[in-house]
Parts: structure tokens; sequence; C-alpha cells
């Protein structure tokens, strides 16, 4: 006799008369009698009922096995909230295949259970139906993807775990060497150079379902250890990265939701700086920046004589906000790097706040017409630089209008024309992506003059891929010979020894035909996350760590076993703060 025939979420009219049996977890119980009680028994697909006529002892969480006879319920017992609601198992003999402690928390979605507590016992946590669908939501992904690039020619490389750093902008976690003591081993923060050097082998299309690793600070998004789907192909130019990796993300989004999305625009990252204030712009609503610094060319105020004014207008703002929610705007704004927020309620006759004095009407009129702004509205403007207008007015513009997670649908854009480097620091230009980006073609040149903040408007062939507001993923077409790539390693201060300490197989790789290539990664757990509406991916991960990195169910991290570090020759020492 087999332990089970049929699973109990999957049982309905049609199986009426049939002996089957079903195995899983008593999800409920009521007791009629000492002779008759109903019991719900779940499996991962669902529950069913179970008619028991004999005196038993089961309690939540026992495993059972049930052999019985499928019947249909009594008229006005349906229970139509159940996919196997019509339908009952009666007549039956039920075997006790283990009991249970009580579960530490319910398994219902209604209650709100600590997250801590959750993890700890993540086994138990993982039989709720919400964990049940997203793990589902995300091996559907995990196979979408898989058909959709190998349907593309793309061909499956493992890379190794253990390497040199790869530089992603985040610290690496490290593995101390046993046989060569005093050396390390980097985990990949991705599999960047090894995707690259795939590409030199002459793999032609690369893909992989990559395991990376970041020692950064943990947030909804961001975990230590991430899925992407990495991908890299040669010769090949942006169009067509966008639309392989627009199949695979598509492909996976069907998988999961049944529509397959269409469209995937594209905008500009100056452009989604300007009209957003960010670039991974949320353009699932308006409250749009718009340049008012024109309007105030004449202003008699000091606020306003800056380089840029911009504003946003909030619809129905002036009656939503109150004074203390302004002031923690207000707080928030200057945290942003913002020197003040100016803010106007917008009245039957014009603006109205503590700014309008140092105003002319004509100002005052500019800034209504040009922001579209009606009586009840809440008006904000930012006077300063254009890099800081358009980054407070950005966040402010979140805070104060971004949708729940995946309400309005799914809102694909491709942001291009990265800019090379993101920051000058000290004179030094800081690489807005890796290192290993293409520079835009009509600004190549501009490497050789630029000097201070003109660094920062050489574009380059980087673009991402952002989803209702989230960074999906990041990619570029890469620099593919030897010159470049060391150019642009001096202009970031990495000297030619230690670009050859570090990069040497790399720049080494580049001279013998390394074709011109690209890719992109995305990040699975973020993809799924979104997909299935979740709005922090520990719930699409397995077992996550907490906020602080810690896994309260194996207890890691631990203190390590002396004999082993000196095995390794490593010491600690005590903390210092
Ligand atoms: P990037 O660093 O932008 O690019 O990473 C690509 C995508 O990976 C996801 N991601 C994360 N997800 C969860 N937790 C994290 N800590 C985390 N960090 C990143 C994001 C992100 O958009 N090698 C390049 C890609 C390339 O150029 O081809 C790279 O890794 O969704």
């Amino acid at each position: 006799m087999p332990i089970r025939t049929d699973y109990c979420g999957e049982l309905s009219l049609e199986h009426v008369g049939q002996t089957v049996t079903v195995a899983g977890w008593v999800d409920t119980r009521r007791v009629h009698s000492e002779h008759l009680a109903f019991v719900d028994v779940r499996d991962n697909t669902g529950v069913v009922q179970v008619v028991v006529d004999e005196k038993l002892d089961v309690r939540s969480e026992y495993v059972v096995a049930v052999t019985g006879t499928v019947r249909a319920r009594p008229e006005g017992m349906v229970n139509e909230a159940l996919a196997s609601g019509e339908i009952e198992i009666a007549d039956t003999t039920v075997e006790v295949l283990n009991t249970a402690e009580p579960p530490p928390f319910p398994l219902n979605e209604r209650t709100d259970v600590d997250e801590k507590i959750r993890l700890k016992h993540r086994y138990v946590d993982l039989r709720r139906d919400r964990m049940q669908r997203n793990m589902r939501a995300r091996a559907k992904v995990n196979s979408a993807i898989r058909t959709a690039m190998e349907r593309q020619r793309f061909v499956e490389i493992e890379t190794p775990m253990l390497i040199a750093s790869t530089p992603e902008g985040a610290r690496d976690f490290v593995v101390p060497s046993r046989l060569h003591p005093g050396n390390f081993y980097a985990l990949p923060q991705s599999p960047q150079l090894f995707k690259q050097l795939s590409m030199v082998g002459g793999m032609d299309r690369y893909y992989q379902i990559a395991r990376c690793l970041r020692d950064e600070d943990l947030r909804a998004d961001r975990q230590f250890e991430f899925m992407q789907l990495d991908a890299e192909a040669s010769f090949v130019t942006q169009d067509d990265v966008f639309e392989f990796i627009s199949e695979a993300v598509a492909s996976a989004a069907e998988a999961v939701t049944g529509e397959r999305p269409t469209e995937f625009p594209r905008m500009s990252w100056y452009e989604a700086q300007e009209r957003f204030g960010s670039d991974k712009p949320d353009v699932r609503f308006g409250m749009e920046l718009n340049e008012l610094t024109h309007l105030f060319a004449e202003t008699e105020s000091n606020v306003f004589k800056t380089p840029v004014v911009k504003g946003i207008c909030m619809p129905g703002g002036a009656d939503e906000l109150g004074r203390n929610r302004i002031d923690q705007l207000t707080a928030d704004a200057k945290r942003w790097g913002a020197k003040g927020l100016a803010w106007f309620r917008v009245k039957e006759d014009g603006l109205e706040g503590a700014l309008t004095k140092f105003m002319s009407d004509d100002e005052m009129a500019g800034v209504q017409t040009e922001l579209g702004a009606s009586p009840g509205d809440m008006v904000f403007l930012i006077a300063d630089t254009r890099r800081t207008a358009n980054k407070v007015l950005g966040l402010l513009r979140l805070e104060l209008g971004r949708p729940p997670v995946n309400d309005g649908g799914f809102n694909f854009l491709w942001i291009t024309d990265f800019p090379l480097f993101e920051d000058v620091v000290d004179g030094n230009p800081i690489p807005a992506h890796h290192p290993f980006t293409m520079p835009h073609v009509d600004d190549v040149h501009l490497l050789d003059t630029a000097e201070g903040d003109e660094w920062l408007d050489i574009r380059s062939q980087a673009y991402d891929l952002v989803l209702n507001g989230w960074e999906l993923g990041s990619g570029s077409i890469r620099i593919h010979r030897s010159d470049i790539q060391a150019k642009i390693f001096d202009i970031l201060g990495i000297g030619a020894e230690e670009q050859q300490v570090k990069f040497g197989f790399l720049l080494d790789a580049f001279r013998y035909g390394a074709p011109p290539h690209g890719g992109f990664a995305f990040g699975i757990d973020r993809l799924t996350a979104l997909l299935v509406g979740e709005e922090n991916i520990r719930e699409v991960i397995a077992f996550p760590k907490t906020q602080s990195g810690a896994d309260p169910l194996t207890n890691a991290p631990t203190p390590a076993d002396p004999a082993h570090l000196d095995e390794l020759g490593l010491r600690v020492l005590p903390r210092q703060d």
C-alpha cells in the first residue's frame, strides 16, 4: 500500500466514491462528540475535511495518513473557500505517522508573528500557505528563466565560489585558506569576471542562476547571499541584451502571474533624474519633478538664488498633511542633503506658506501654473544644486505618493546611458557601476581631458532594469580591450602594480582575442518578491538571515573552534569597541 494516493487540495466531486489515502498535517479539528470529529488535513496543495468516527487523539500538526471514501458534502455544508470544499473523506482509518508539540505560533495567515520566531522555526513557518505559495512561485521563476535562456542559445556555465576578489562595490566575505596560511579566498560578489573570461573562451552566450555574496548592511531588498540570473553574450549590442533579458523576465512573470508583460519602455538616466529624481523611477504614479529655475531669474530672495529651483505638487496634499507631518518631511529633506524644504498650500486665491513674503506675485503664479497645482494641493520646492534638488524631491515624491509594492500591475523600465562615474572624491572619480563598463562611444575622448565635476558628464554603456521603483538588475557593454581597461583602472587610481596583482589575468585575457561582449544580471529574489507582492525578499527565501545578519534557526554566525583557528593560522583579537 502506498502511503499516499492523492493530494488533499486536488480532491473534488470527480473523486466521489473512490477510496483514497491522503497524508499531511492536522490543520484544525472540530470534535462533535466522543465518536465524531472533523479533521482538516493539510498538505502542500491545500486541506481536505476528514470525518473521523472513532475515538482519536490527534492534535494540531500531528502527521497523519488517512484512508477513506470520498463523498459529496451534505447540502449547506459546502465550503466555497476551499478547493476541496464540495467533498469530504468518510469511513476513515487514521494512522498517526508522527506526533507534534503545539506549534510555536499559529499557522494561519491572520496572526502577525515576530520575524525572529518565524525564522527560528522556519520549518514550521514554511508550512504556511503564504510561504508555500512564495517558494513555489520562486521555483517557477527559476524554471521559466532557464527555459527562456536556453531557448535563446545560452549555455549554463558554473563559476567558482572560492575566488580572488571581484569589485562590485560591496565588502567581500572571505574564506581563510588552510593550505596557504595567511591567504584568503573571496566569495563572489557576482560571477562578473568569470563570465567575461567565458566570452574570451568562445562560449558565446553564458548564463547562470548564480549565488552571490556581499557583506553589506541588510535591508528589505538586500540579503548577504542572493541569487542572480547572470548572463553575458558576445557580439551583441545593448538592444540585443535588452531583448534576451526582457524575454527571460517576461517568461518568469508569465509563469507566476499567468500574464506576459509586453511593455519594456526605455528612459535615459538623465531624464529619469530630471523627471523623477531617481535612477530607479517608480512610474506608477505622477507627482513628477518640474523645472522652476527660470521663474526665479530675477528673485529678490536669497532662498531662491540658487543654481536650480525645482518643485513637485501633491494633489489634495493641503488637507492631508498636518503641521507635524510637514515638520517631519522638512527634517527628512535636510537629512537627504537639502538646506530646507519650501512648502505651500494652494488656496483659492493662490499659494499660502511662510516663504510667500519673499516671492513676487509672478513667481507665485508661475509656480502654481508650471506645477499644474489646484486649490487643495500642496506644493514643495527645493532650491539647491541640480543634483540635490533632484535627489531630495525624488525621495520626497516616493515618501508622499508611493503605492504598495505591486499595485497598478508591473511597470518595467529600462534606464539607459548611466554616467560612468557617480561621484568625485578628492578629485578621483568613483565608478557608478563596476570598472569593466565601456564608456559611451561619444564620450570616450573625455577620459583624456576631464577634470573635477566634468567626470560626472561622461556617459557609459551601462543600463538598469527597473520594476515598480525597484532596481531589478544592471548590466553593460564591457570594455574588451586591455588598453581601455588599463586606462579606466588608471583613472580610478588603481596603479600599474595593483592592476597587475588584482586584474593581471583579465588584462592578459584581453590580449588573446577578446570579442566585444556585454551582459546583465537581475536579482531573482527581488523579481520573485515583486511578482508575488511581497515587500521584503526574506519572504521569498527559504532560509534567510534577519536584518542583523543572523540565522535564528542555526544560530549562525557562531564562534570558531580554537583548534580550527590554529589550523588556519588565525587568532581572534578582542573587539575594540
Ligand atoms: P549588480 O551589483 O547591480 O550587478 O547586481 C545585480 C542585481 O542583483 C541584485 N542584488 C541583490 N539582491 C539581494 N540582495 C543583495 N545584497 C543584492 N545585491 C544585488 C539586484 C541587482 O540589481 N555583475 C553585475 C551585473 C553585470 O554587469 O552584468 C552585478 O552584479 O537585483
